[in-house]
């Protein structure tokens, strides 16, 4: 049993922080927190201090994959369990740990390159919530959301999830051939992490991350607000198979996308089984026409 409860954080360097303000705030309707970079833009989902955190910087790349265990403890057997496997692990300073608002935080980076970061201790904010659709944001025990992360080790990567920081299997679909998109999970949200063969292992090392809120009314008001402010829709409406979400996808400042949906499945361990899903969506999910996804480009081009 893995000791990771869920995503925490997800921290992102971008060349485009005003787009993103308008982006995350008016478009998807977070609500903004605070943090320590006076030009960062630090995002609120519910009584933590932030949730995603944009830096501004020259390119736009992940910065870190922060996932949440229990305690200090926890964090400790975490350590020991990545180190056993060969992964240098780095412990961040007090004043790092403080800049990510948990107590103590631990770093590396995983066989795809994605840099990974392990925490306990989350700082609160318990000023009152005020998203911009008054929309609740689906968090708690299932974490912020789920991450896709591109890999071009793929199966080094999938092993590493699942045997070293002990990620449940939650299902596969096949892409090709025998290469199949892993989904995993660690609590009840059917898949926090889902790892996904590419090119390579640059910039922005994301594929998607999705946050649930609690109506579809919240999902069609972004989907209206995204599309008025000129973002990008890269697929429509639609409900997963897997996971039934329904949820659009709309690309981010940056290159990957932001996956907004609702009704997410809660896995009930005592009877689940991996599955293997032959088409992702019910209906819906039109991904014509989408723009490339910067992390299936190959580089160079
Ligand atoms: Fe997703």
């Amino acid at each position: 049993m893995t000791h990771i409860r869920g995503l925490g954080y997800l921290r992102v360097q971008t060349r485009h922080i005003d787009r993103w303000r308008e982006f995350a705030l008016d478009g998807l309707g977070f609500a903004e927190g605070s943090g320590p970079d006076p030009d960062g833009l630090y995002l609120r989902m519910d009584e933590r201090r932030s949730r995603l955190q944009l830096v501004p910087g020259d390119t736009d790349k992940v910065l870190a994959v922060g996932w949440e265990v229990r305690d200090q403890y926890a964090l400790a057997a975490v350590r020991e369990d990545v180190e056993k496997s060969g992964t240098a692990v780095t412990a961040l300073t007090a004043k790092e740990s403080a800049a990510r608002d948990a107590e103590e935080v631990i770093a590396f980076t995983d066989p795809g390159g994605t840099p990974v970061e392990v925490f306990f201790g989350p700082v609160l904010d318990h000023s009152p919530l005020r998203t911009g659709f008054a929309q609740k944001f689906v968090t708690g025990a299932m974490g912020m959301g789920h991450v896709v992360l591109p890999t071009p080790n793929f199966a080094e990567t999938v092993t590493f999830y699942n045997e070293v920081l002990g990620f449940l299997p939650r299902g596969a679909m096949k892409v090709g051939g025998p290469v199949r998109i892993r989904f995993m999970g660690v609590n009840q949200r059917h898949h926090s992490a889902a790892i996904c063969p590419a090119p390579h292992d640059g910039a922005p090392g994301l594929v998607h991350l999705m946050v649930e809120v609690d109506t579809l009314d919240a999902v069609g008001i972004a989907l209206d607000a995204v599309k008025e402010r000129g973002f990008s829709i890269s697929s429509t409406l639609g409900r997963h198979t897997n996971d039934k979400m329904v949820s659009f996808y709309v690309r981010a400042p940056g290159g990957w996308d932001i996956e907004y949906g609702c009704e997410g499945l809660l896995v009930d361990e005592t009877y689940y089984t991996a599955e293997e899903i032959t088409k992702d969506s019910y209906w819906g999910h039109d991904w014509s026409g989408s723009e490339p996804l910067a992390a299936f480009v190959p580089p160079g081009k």
